[in-house]
């Protein structure tokens, strides 16, 4: 396959710089064709990738799948919540009702000397390609974790075992209302032309107590 780097393109750039996610109330049916959908994925999967060891994997969920990844969220929602109303329950038993396609992007560690918030950081790669594929694609698409991604109930149901992390789950379909400019990074504050004495936390206070700083640098095994 002939690749491309470096190829002017005012579209691509155009794109990106107006991209949005939608609401995933305003996402309705349908969702991509297989086709549409392999292509998709095909881009997704076409991300930077230290040691090319493809430390992600993309599940698919379509039709019934949806119900029933639905009533394993409430199923863990109900031991979490055993005094929870049925409406409650219900919401979370809908939870995969609100896109015709929902696509989980896991992060799948590897083994080796590739550090894993590397390979963490390479899943994420993937989630964002696919959203941008996505919407090249005719489709709104948002990236959402919720409380289920991260509840290990869900995550063994699921298959995923613990060298996975739910990078998150692309909610996809067609758009029924567009999305708004939300407000954005002011540009000046994010960037930085170094030059010594120019560090990123120059006045920059913060309390250490608040962060969970993992202290394995990489964390790397
Ligand atoms: C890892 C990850 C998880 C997210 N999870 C949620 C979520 O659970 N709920 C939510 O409202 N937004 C979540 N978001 C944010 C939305 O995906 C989206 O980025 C945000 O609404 C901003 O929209 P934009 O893509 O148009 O900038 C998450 C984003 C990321 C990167």
């Amino acid at each position: 396959m002939e690749v491309i780097a470096g190829k002017p393109s005012e579209e691509v750039l155009d794109y990106l710089l107006r991209r949005r996610s939608v609401k995933v109330q305003d996402i309705c049916a349908p969702g991509p064709s297989k086709v549409e959908l392999d292509r998709i994925l095909t881009a997704a999967a076409r991300v930077p990738d230290h040691g090319k060891l493809f430390p992600f994997h993309f599940m698919v969920f379509e039709g019934e799948a949806r119900e029933e990844v639905g009533a394993l969220i409430a199923e863990s929602y109900i031991k979490d919540n055993p005094e929870a109303r049925e409406d409650q329950v219900q919401a979370e038993r809908e939870r995969f009702m609100r896109a015709p396609t929902i696509v989980g992007v896991i992060s799948r560690l590897r083994p080796g000397k590739h550090p894993l918030w590397e390979q963490l950081m390479t899943a994420g790669a993937a989630a964002q390609n696919f959203s941008l594929a996505a919407h090249a694609s005719g489709y709104g698409v948002v990236w959402l974790s919720e409380w289920y991604s991260y509840h290990d109930d869900v995550k063994a149901g699921l298959g995923l075992d613990e060298r996975d992390h739910i990078a998150g789950f692309m909610f996809l379909g067609s758009i029924k209302d567009a999305p708004e400019e939300r407000d954005r990074p002011d540009m000046e504050k994010i960037v930085t032309h170094w030059r010594k004495g120019m560090a990123l936390n120059n006045g920059d206070h913060y309390d250490r107590e608040k962060f969970n700083i993992p202290k394995n640098k990489g964390f790397s095994a």
